[in-house]
């Protein structure tokens, strides 16, 4: 397995559960999700204990989940309160309840060791929630592990093959990274580009003069392996004129295949009126070819697992980092 299970992980957007029955795969389990009356959100085992019948194939009394096999019915908690045919349900009827915090546009889940969610909390995103900040949100399923996604969002090197039209104008390559800054948990870079004159869809986004030179600022951040955060500032003499946080929330679905929450959060102070679907465009098609080659990576690893010895380059540094992270939290978690 190439992910650590003891984790918190989004697991669905606040918009996607609501008073249906929401079945996903989150870390090879199917989970079932959906809204209390109360506004809370469950999610349980989607399996119910009676016969390997997924309970979302069933329908809702009320705060009840009735499975839509034989009737076991079942409350958020996972108890079963009701089975046909019987007054009482048998002892040890029950499925398991996961964990949930619900931090708009976020619902965290957390699946692995029963009461390890209370000692690492999920991580705080306050940039998503408001405080003069907009944002706007995709969700995708990507044929690729999650350690090769945020190997690849670690390192912006690939910006000139991949997406040149994105690159402020006279900038031939980007200087290397400042500042490395590893916890137990967590690895950071920083990076500082040259002043140069807007990149159209700079231009287009902050509503700024497209031939004035800026300086830009880049952060990325391996929060934790289910959220990657990367800030993109382009700074005038008075300080930012525009900020942007690139978050993901990777959650796998499986060994290989990884559910991406990306949300694309800005402020500042003369941005035009369109802001928000621009930098969705984008984004969205930034995404595309991102996903396009990590897929293909994912098939390359498939189609020959064998391992080898690959070439890093000094831009790797972040990358390495979080891979290492994530294998040691893997190994500890197999030791346990
Ligand atoms: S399989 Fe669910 S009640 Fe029988």
């Amino acid at each position: 397995m190439s992910y650590p299970q003891d984790c918190w992980y989004v697991a669905a957007t606040s918009d996607e559960v609501g008073d249906g029955l929401v079945s996903r795969r989150i870390l090879d389990r199917s989970v079932l999700l959906f809204r209390l009356s109360d506004g809370s959100i469950a999610a349980l085992e989607d399996r119910c204990a009676h016969r390997p019948y997924p309970l979302s194939a069933g329908h809702r009394e009320d705060d009840l989940v009735v499975c839509g096999y034989h009737g076991c019915t079942y409350d958020a908690s996972g108890r079963c309160v009701r089975m046909p045919g019987q007054d009482n349900p048998p002892w040890g009827a029950q499925v398991r309840a996961f964990p949930v915090l619900e931090r708009a546009p976020f619902v965290w889940i957390w699946t692995g060791t029963p009461g390890g969610e209370r000692l690492r909390p999920p991580p705080s995103t306050p940039w998503l929630q408001g405080d003069g900040w907009s944002s706007v949100g995709e969700r995708r399923v990507v044929a690729a592990d999650v350690v090769l996604l945020h190997e690849h969002y670690l390192d912006l090197t690939n910006v000139f093959e991949m997406h040149p039209e994105l690159v402020p104008p006279g900038i031939e390559a980007l200087p290397p990274l400042e500042e490395v800054i590893v916890s137990e948990m967590s690895v950071a870079y920083t990076r500082e580009l040259p002043q140069a004159p807007l990149a159209p869809w700079e231009a287009k986004v902050s509503g700024l003069d497209r031939l004035e030179s800026f300086g830009r600022r880049e952060t990325g951040t391996f929060v934790t392996p289910g959220l990657h955060k990367q800030t993109y500032s382009i700074i005038g003499p008075d300080g930012p004129e525009l900020e942007l946080v690139r978050t993901h929330g990777f959650t796998p679905e499986s060994s290989g295949v990884t559910h991406v929450f990306l949300q694309i959060s800005w402020r500042g102070g003369s941005l035009s009126s369109d802001a928000g679907a621009q930098l969705a465009g984008v984004f969205h098609e930034m995404a595309d070819r991102d996903v396009a080659v990590l897929e293909t990576m994912q098939r390359c690893l498939d189609e020959d697992p064998t391992p080898r010895r690959y070439v890093n380059v000094k831009a790797d540094r972040a990358a390495l980092r979080a891979r290492k992270i994530m294998q040691s939290m893997v190994e500890e978690e197999r030791a346990d």
